[in-house]
């Protein structure tokens, strides 16, 4: 059976530039073939900031919005995650942070790699905060990644990469760590957990 991939449009601006970096991933993902995949747009749930009474370490299912369910069992299904995610700030959107905090389980023990994007740091300072929000909630993030500094100048009209030679090699090479990561921790979790 192969493993279930999430990639996560991790902006939900008006205008966002994501689309194109998403679109240009899955294609990517489809052509590694090791993987079934399910494209999570963010901006298609409600996510609310204010989140609930008792932390996910004491209450990891609790009650959510009626517009967050698709989202959540989409993540519950998948094995492992690409996050697409900007630049903003230094950091990664919002919108990110509330997806991430309102589960719980649905990270555990799953292998998670990055797609980042902006200006002269291509996504990386986002990227590197996931890392160390992602060690909370006992993932494993791959060490490979892509990163698109100054993307504007990288893409054409129609959203084409105009030397994509070096990016699809990166996505490759990280789609296969993410696969190897991907089937070791679904081996894993199927054996009681350490304390
Ligand atoms: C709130 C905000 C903060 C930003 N901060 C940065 C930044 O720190 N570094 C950078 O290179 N680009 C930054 N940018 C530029 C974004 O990387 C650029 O707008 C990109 O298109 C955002 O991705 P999106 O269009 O998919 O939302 C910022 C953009 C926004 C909206």
């Amino acid at each position: 059976m192969s493993l279930k991939l999430a990639v996560i449009i991790g902006s939900v601006r008006e205008g966002r530039f994501a689309p194109t970096v998403a679109n240009w991933f899955v294609e990517e993902a489809a052509r590694h073939g090791q993987f079934e995949i399910d494209l999570i747009d963010l901006a298609e749930a409600d996510l609310p900031l204010a989140l609930p009474a008792v932390s996910p370490a004491m209450d990891p299912n609790p009650e959510r919005p009626a517009g967050m369910t698709d989202l959540s069992s989409r993540l519950g299904e998948a094995d492992a995650f690409v996050i697409l995610t900007p630049d903003y700030n230094r950091s990664y959107p919002a919108a990110l942070k509330a997806a991430i905090d309102w589960h719980f389980t649905q990270w555990d023990s799953k292998a998670i790699g990055f797609v980042g994007y902006s200006g002269a740091s291509g996504g990386l300072l986002a990227i590197e905060h996931l890392r160390q929000v992602f060690n909370e909630l006992n993932a494993h993030t791959v060490r490979n990644y892509v990163s698109f500094p100054r993307y504007y100048l990288l893409f054409d009209a129609e959203g084409k990469l105009l030397d994509p030679t070096e990016p699809a090699a990166a996505a490759q090479s990280m789609l296969d760590q993410l696969h190897w990561w991907a089937s070791a921790l679904a081996a894993a979790r199927s054996v009681p957990a350490a304390a």
